[in-house]
């Protein structure tokens, strides 16, 4: 059986990752395809912003999804402190006493092989398969190959592939500018976003592209109208642009639930609602599509908190909230009676517009024959009395 191992730090795994480990499966048709993610690189200092080994771990379980016989490995992880190629040559040798094996090395490992740790062990017992990292550097494959053939008595295979020229270092440099999304598969790059690694903040695309996906379609312009409107009132009232379009792409995730859908999530969020939200479950898409932004979209707690509190407001609301707030009250597609005096006391202040908002929503509340919310009373008497 042919065994090939294909270690690195996958500081995050990338596309070019996985078109060189899915060229050498075609071309070598390996019964194992080993991804091995190192615990500690030997040869390089680790960034500062390295996330755990076994959050690598899991990325490349998801990175590597797709190629035939691919695994992901732990033993590097497992065995702690720097990771040695020839001790994993070594396990492996022990387990597959019978297995052919090779190494898939790109050309810069290929050109430093000789400092690599037991550099000679290695070559006695793989065979490498090198796959060119960058454009015309098959002359130095071959002089090198031939070289380590002379020498050393080297065995080796040339992969062909398109190289991929882009590396962690440069991917993990973008992430944090909203950019590098095009570099990683869309797993990956959910699961960078989800656990807030690599500094990254997500690409709005990405984001309304997610974000649409839990709504309705019905309510995707109102969703669109409130991103509009959200950034237009931050840029007025100098909040922070990029919060208020997150906050707006994500505020109404949850909101096609069911009563029952909400419940159950609330339950699985570990979030414990009063006996009047019990009864208003409707208001509780706020809670849960807050906590949904946290835990699926790594958003910040100014944005959880703008989300939090969308239905009813509360007294004393920070500046984001009050925008999420009236930007879903007075988005361009809201045309209820009234929306126009409520358009005009936000263009005079947000406080203003809070007050004319919630006494809007207690007035419709009170026409049904129902009571309002005790939040939503708090803060129309909070808010009332500032804009006076
Ligand atoms: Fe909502
Ligand atoms: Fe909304």
């Amino acid at each position: 059986m042919k065994t090939l191992i294909y270690g690195g730090t996958f500081n995050p795994p990338h596309l070019g990752h996985f078109k060189a480990a899915a060229a050498a499966a075609e071309q070598l048709s390996p019964e194992r395809l080993l991804i091995v993610p190192d615990n500690i690189a030997p040869h390089k200092e680790m960034a500062d912003y390295t996330p755990e080994a076994s959050q690598r771990y899991e990325m490349c379980a998801l990175a590597f999804q797709g190629i035939k016989g691919a695994e992901v490995s732990d033993m590097e992880i497992r065995r702690s402190g720097r990771s040695y190629s020839s001790d994993t040559v070594a396990l492996l040798r022990e387990k597959y006493p019978e297995d052919e094996l090779f190494l898939l090395v790109g050309t810069d490992m290929l050109l430093s092989f000789e400092q690599w740790h037991d550099f000679e062990y290695i070559l006695k017992n793989v065979t490498l398969a090198v796959i060119s990292r960058e454009k015309d550097d098959k002359e130095k494959i071959r002089k090198n190959i031939s070289y380590l053939s002379g020498k050393y008595g080297a065995r080796s295979v040339v992969l062909e592939a398109e190289p991929f020229v882009i590396s962690s270092t440069e991917i993990c440099a973008l992430l944090p500018e909203r950019k590098g999304r095009e570099y990683l598969s869309d797993s990956v790059y959910s699961y960078i976003i989800k656990n807030r690694l690599y500094g990254a903040k997500p690409d709005f695309d990405w984001l309304r592209e997610k974000g649409w996906s839990y709504l309705k379609k019905s309510r995707i312009p109102h969703v669109m109208g409130c991103e509009q409107k959200a950034v237009e009132l931050a840029e007025l009232y100098g909040a922070d642009v990029d919060d208020a379009r997150t906050a707006a792409i994500l505020h109404d995730s949850t909101k096609k639930l069911s009563p029952e859908e909400q419940l159950k999530l609330c339950d699985t969020y570990g979030i414990i609602n009063d006996k009047s939200e019990m009864e208003t479950p409707k208001l509780l898409h706020a809670k849960t599509g807050a906590e949904l932004a946290r835990r699926e979209f790594g958003a910040n707690r100014e944005v959880c908190s703008a989300i939090r509190w969308h239905t009813t407001g509360k007294p004393g609301m920070s500046l984001l909230e009050k925008i999420i707030y009236l930007a879903d009250y007075v988005e361009p597609t809201r045309d209820f009676p009234g929306v126009e005096e409520i358009r005009k006391a936000v263009s005079e202040s947000l406080d203003a517009g809070m007050a004319a908002g919630l006494k809007n929503t207690i007035d419709e509340v009170k026409g049904y024959g129902t009571v309002p919310y005790k939040d939503t009373t708090e803060a129309y008497e909070y808010y009332r009395k500032l804009s006076e």
